[in-house]
């Protein structure tokens, strides 16, 4: 094959193409990309946070008491905070009783690695009592010890930090109590000091690294259906996630778990400063999930419309907490939380994946033109709607074209095959409407083994009509992003961890090949395939981009057919006789659930092929001349 390219017809493409999709699933917040170690730090947990798996789900979940001269109970009187009532009472008769955490699917700890401990405690009787916190190894025993001492009566926070004697994955976390006494004890917390950017209450620093290496250019969270809560008491608030940890308000994660809300929107914008990528908060379109709220006074599905003035309001907060300056109230929240500088904020999705029902329209409406009003310079991504199920999809952008939405958010999971079969979905899309963002996606199969390097492989060739339709497609996100092993909710996901290994999938090295090598130009190309039938032609697609900022022009070629190509390439008044490039390929078989990856140097010379390995998406990047 030969691919020949039209430089004179280079056209500007979105800045934004490949971004992240994270939402609070599969475990990704608590017990995942966020730090902490304890589990039910807060005692918050609740049978309605509606756990799939486990029917001990309560207050006192992954705590125990060792030895028989103590009590342990969950209370909530004069707790710490209004929106963190219960904390752990401990009646202790004699000495050496200790209260357990056993962490997300236990504690993993590195040697000579420093862990921080902090609490809320407070002695009832208001005489000093001593404690001992330890970690402690199943099969290694105490791994790291420090003496504490709680002397007030009321709630007061004790700190130490502890470092891990060895390596052990099966850590559990025991405080134990030197003294006679009642003693309370509330947000029992343990972080590891390495973080990512070493933030305090910080993120995972392997995933979040893993994530960052994508270069994504925006993030979304914090859903998906998170986002929208499946009725609408269960809808995300924002203001609920931020401040001093203890007065965050605790939810119940419609995944069937429970969120602390640690994870919050100053971590959200934090981690995205910290990737130079967008943040794109995503809320919603004062509709749950298929609008299944009750909404009272006769507005059955969204938010009454008696409550949408001060909704609409809390939105507008945003901005404010996002961008104000510190003299203003949100603005001096935000600078509270140790950030003075702006985030940034540009754009904010409104609705996810809603069906387009006149309570959402209706709603959707009135936050759309507020937002508008108050924030012309913010870019609303709004909702279209579940794509392919009854005409959701065609109203959200009629609704979308109708009120002029800058960008409307589509979300699709299909088959390889589909993927292969609609790289034109996008060529034909109006120019003149509302611009993509393609906000949730991804190529599964049936069945229990639903992702595989033909899945990636046809994401791979998907994403060069990304790119190629990169004036009308500004943003896409596969989803969702990371998944805890044992605790999936949703498959697939780009990234599987647990609580020392991260595992990207082969579609996270296409994201990442896409990411690091993201242009904003097309350029572009004839690819001449003689007498080839339709099916073959399919089985190879190309993009041609050109990244201004380093001069660089950055081609890339899926094959999907079972044998190798040779293609040779013709870059018009760009000349590649010996100009040395990078070729990354990525090459597996179609089942494989694990993809080669190789990166070369190679000097290019006119005429001369490049192998396409079957089964394989090649990229080649070169700073032009
Ligand atoms: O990505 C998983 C889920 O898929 C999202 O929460 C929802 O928006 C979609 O249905």
């Amino acid at each position: 094959i030969k691919l020949s390219a039209q430089m004179a017809l280079a056209k500007p493409i979105s800045k934004l193409l490949t971004g992240v999709f994270f939402e609070d699933i599969n475990y990704a917040a608590d017990g995942g990309l966020y730090a902490e170690l304890i589990q039910n730090r807060d005692f918050e947990y609740h049978p309605s946070d509606k756990s799939y798996d486990d029917k001990n789900w309560n207050s006192k979940y992954a705590w125990s008491l060792k030895g028989d001269k103590a009590t342990f109970t969950v209370d909530s009187l004069n707790g710490i905070h209004l929106n963190n009532p219960h904390y752990a009472l401990l009646k202790v008769n004699e000495p050496g009783a200790s209260l357990c955490n056993t962490g997300f699917d236990a504690i993993t700890v590195k040697k000579g690695e420093t862990y921080h401990f902090s609490t809320f405690a407070k002695a009832f009787e208001g005489k000093n009592i001593s404690l001992t916190v330890n970690l402690v190894s199943a099969k290694q025993g105490v791994l790291a010890q420090k003496k504490l001492s709680i002397s007030s009566g009321s709630w007061k926070v004790l700190k130490t930090s502890l470092i891990s004697l060895s390596n052990a994955k099966d850590v559990s976390l025991e405080i134990t109590v030197n003294s006679v006494g009642s003693l309370g004890l509330d947000m029992v917390s343990l972080f590891p000091e390495k973080t990512y950017k070493g933030h305090k209450n910080g993120l995972r620093a392997d995933l979040a690294t893993t994530i960052a290496n994508i270069k994504p250019k925006f993030v979304r969270f914090p859903g998906g259906c998170v986002a929208h809560g499946d009725g609408i008491d269960n809808i995300y608030k924002w203001k609920n996630s931020i401040g001093p940890l203890e007065s965050r308000k605790p939810d119940r994660n419609l995944w069937g778990y429970h969120q602390t809300m640690g994870l919050g929107y100053f971590e959200y914008f934090q981690f995205c400063e910290d990737m130079g990528a967008e943040p794109v908060p995503v809320i919603a379109a004062g509709v749950p999930c298929q609008n299944s709220g009750t909404g009272g006074g006769g507005q059955q599905g969204g938010i009454p419309m008696s409550e949408m003035p001060q909704y609409i309001q809390d939105i507008i907060d945003l901005v404010e907490y996002a961008n104000g300056a510190i003299n203003t109230k949100w603005g001096k929240k935000r600078a509270e939380a140790g950030h003075p500088k702006p985030f940034n904020l540009k754009y904010i999705g409104i609705g996810n994946e809603d069906q387009i029902t006149e309570v959402f329209k209706e709603r959707f409406t009135m936050i759309y033109k507020a937002l508008q009003k108050a924030h012309p310079e913010i870019t609303v991504i709004g909702s279209a709607g579940p794509f392919f199920e009854g005409t959701d999809y065609e109203e959200g952008w009629k609704i979308g074209s109708d009120l002029k939405v800058p960008i409307l958010d589509e979300h699709y999971y299909q088959s390889p095959g589909w993927f292969i079969n609609n790289q034109d979905f996008y060529d034909q899309y109006d120019r003149s409407k509302s611009k993509v963002y393609l906000g949730e996606y991804a190529a599964s199969l049936p069945g229990g083994n639903r992702t595989n390097w033909e899945t990636s492989l046809s994401e791979a060739l998907y994403m060069t009509s990304l790119e190629r339709n990169g004036d009308v497609v500004s943003m896409a996100s596969y989803a969702p992003l990371i998944a805890k092993e044992g605790h999936t909710q949703w498959n697939p996901d780009l990234i599987y961890f647990n609580n020392d290994e991260v595992k990207p999938t082969p579609g996270y090295y296409v994201q990442k090949v896409y990411g690091q090598n993201a242009g904003d130009q097309y350029i572009p190309a004839d690819l001449i395939l003689t007498d080839q039938p339709e099916k073959v032609r399919k089985r190879i697609a190309y993009s041609i981009v050109k990244d201004s900022e380093t001069n660089s022009i950055i081609i890339k070629i899926v094959n999907l057919l079972p044998v190798s190509v040779n293609t040779t390439i013709d870059l018009g008044e760009v000349k590649i006789d010996g100009i040395v490039a990078t070729k990354a390929t990525l090459v597996g078989k179609p089942t494989d659930k694990t993809v080669t990856q190789t990166i070369d140097p190679v000097t290019l010379k006119k005429d001369s092929p490049i192998n396409l390995p079957a089964y394989s998406f090649t990229m080649v990047r070169f700073v032009g001349n």
